[in-house]
């Protein structure tokens, strides 16, 4: 497989052919990943919650994410690497730029960032001194408190037009990819169609550009499987495989099915 790079992804979509984003954090996995068929690895702040065992993603630090960051970077040179900035970490936008100057230093090739257009001006800065940019949308897990639980988002008209309207003012600042978390799929669909930039859903419905899953979850090792997750190791006989399967299966339309979505 090629290495992936924005113009690739962006060719991608312009061919309405879609891509697989997983989750990594440590050295092995990301070696895994680099073999497999997939276009774009996260070092998600869901390491708080799959690999430190807490209950939110609030406690990651930045130094944290960086370690990890490192380690995902000695095992794959071929993906996309992309990394979370974590919570508070880009409260402002000096502390948005010295902290992905950070993470960009660890060995990350883009920085995501949850919010919407109170982020404007940071993505606007970030990607004019060159670190590119993934907005995130929806639900935004480091806002647990503030969303009063993991929910899904933009289900009323007026949240789900304010949602695609933000997107879009993040990407005339500069970002160059967009996660959407769980939304139900015709707004998933419109998001991807109002943006020129690719579209990662996860919980977000088949129409989205592409797909993200936390490797824990498509592994079935997570303590919970969300709703809009699959187990791909159950029907595949090695953690290779199951990795290839999963990207097979979000190129092939196959995942995610009806039950995997939200209305
Ligand atoms: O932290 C993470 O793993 C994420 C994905 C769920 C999109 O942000």
């Amino acid at each position: 497989m090629k290495t992936t790079t924005i113009s690739s992804l962006n060719a991608m979509k312009a061919a309405a052919e879609k891509f697989a984003v997983i989750t990594a954090y440590d050295y092995t996995f990301s070696r895994l990943i680099e073999t497999a068929a997939i276009e774009v690895t996260l070092v998600g702040d869901s390491l708080g919650n799959v690999i430190q065992g807490r209950d939110s993603t609030i406690p990651v630090t930045v130094d944290e994410m960086a370690y990890h960051t490192a380690a995902v970077k000695r095992g794959n040179s071929r993906t996309l690497l992309v990394t979370d900035m974590p919570f508070m970490s880009y409260a402002t936008e000096s502390q948005a730029m010295d902290n992905a100057a950070i993470l960009m230093q660890a060995g990350a090739q883009m920085v995501k960032l949850e919010g919407g257009e109170w982020l404007a001006e940071s993505v606007y800065m970030l990607s004019e001194r060159g670190i590119p940019v993934c907005g995130h949308v929806g639900l935004t897990p480091q806002s647990v408190h503030k969303l009063g639980g993991y929910k899904v988002q933009g289900k009323e008209e007026e949240a789900a037009a304010q949602m695609i309207a933000e997107a879009k003012i993040l990407e005339e600042a500069g970002a160059d990819l967009m996660v959407v978390e769980c939304v139900p799929s015709s707004l998933g669909r419109e998001l991807s169609q109002a943006l020129t930039i690719p579209v990662i859903g996860i919980g977000a419905g088949p129409d989205t550009d592409a797909q993200v899953l936390v490797l824990h979850d498509m592994l079935g090792i997570s303590q919970r499987l969300p709703r809009f997750s699959r187990n791909f190791l159950e029907t595949s006989s090695s953690i290779q495989d199951a990795i290839t399967a999963y990207g097979n299966a979000v190129r092939d339309g196959s995942f995610p099915a009806t039950e995997h979505c939200f209305k």
